[in-house]
């Protein structure tokens, strides 16, 4: 599968089964507060634009990258030429030409972090800030994300799908960013019982279209669901708490 063929292939229906405009308008809210109005910003993997759009509603400029033409087509709708085709780890930007960049939900589905890190780190200004949205920043802690957990770490021993602060930091530290603390907590709560996650995971898509399960792993993923059957009372959804945060990374010098 090309690098950008899941998201392709996503892309129409990415925005209603993502949250649509209610989490976009969070995310530019919780964005926004730490964002300077007179400096553009630089959205890497802006994906359709949903989040941009809402940044560029309340009077940010923007401008995106992505590397999924379908996902690209949709920003254009949004966002006209503000966005263009480009990997977040080889940007087309000039070097130091950036105050503040942010990417949401960008460094758990495929780019690899150390690259994306050291590019954001090129294309910074000194001072300049990098604020990033996880996608799986915080674990539930609940009988459901126990068994969840326990499936992405033996589906992912290097962490390559994780974006939370432990992982990150580090890597962004060795680029010269630093890690200055998460910030615009959101608590969010939702209902899933044991079965709906068992349903969602049997189509073999983990979360996001873009970790597809091969064909070797499929044994793990049917264990994990037998698991979420076995736990108690599968049909009653669980309320799960967790939290959207937006790391701040800064360049230095
Ligand atoms: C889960 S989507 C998030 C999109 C958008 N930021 C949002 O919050 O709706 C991840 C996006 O990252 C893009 N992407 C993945 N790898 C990339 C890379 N190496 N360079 C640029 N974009 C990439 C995908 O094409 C996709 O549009």
């Amino acid at each position: 599968m090309g690098r950008t063929a899941a998201f392709d292939a996503i892309a129409p229906t990415y925005d209603a089964t993502r949250g649509g405009t209610a989490r976009a308008a969070a995310f530019a809210e919780q964005l926004a507060a730490l964002l300077d109005p007179a400096e553009p910003v630089l959205d890497i993997g802006v994906g359709t634009g949903i989040v941009a759009a809402e940044l560029t509603a309340r009077g940010h400029r923007v401008c995106g990258i992505d590397l999924s033409p379908g996902m690209l087509a949709h920003a254009r709708a949004r966002l006209g030429a503000r966005v263009a085709a480009g990997d977040a780890g080889r940007l087309p930007v000039r070097t130091g030409s950036v105050a503040q960049a942010v990417s949401t939900w960008l460094l758990h589905a495929g780019p690899n972090p150390r690259a994306v890190f050291g590019e954001v780190a090129r294309v910074l200004r000194p001072g300049g800030r990098y604020l990033v949205i996880p996608a799986r920043g915080m674990r539930p802690g609940d009988d459901i994300g126990r068994v969840v957990g326990e499936l992405e770490d033996r589906l992912d021993p290097e962490a390559a799908r994780q974006d939370g602060p432990q992982v990150l930091a580090p890597i962004a530290a060795a680029h010269g960013l630093v890690y200055e603390g998460t910030a615009s907590e959101r608590p969010t709560v939702f209902r899933v019982s044991p079965e709906q996650m068992a349903r969602s995971l049997a189509g073999g898509r983990l979360f996001t279209g873009a970790w597809q399960v091969g064909e070797e792993h499929l044994g793990l993923v049917a264990e994990a669901c037998e698991r979420l059957r076995a736990l108690p009372d599968p049909q009653v959804p669980r309320v799960r708490e967790m939290a959207d945060f937006v790391m701040v990374f800064r360049r230095t010098e």
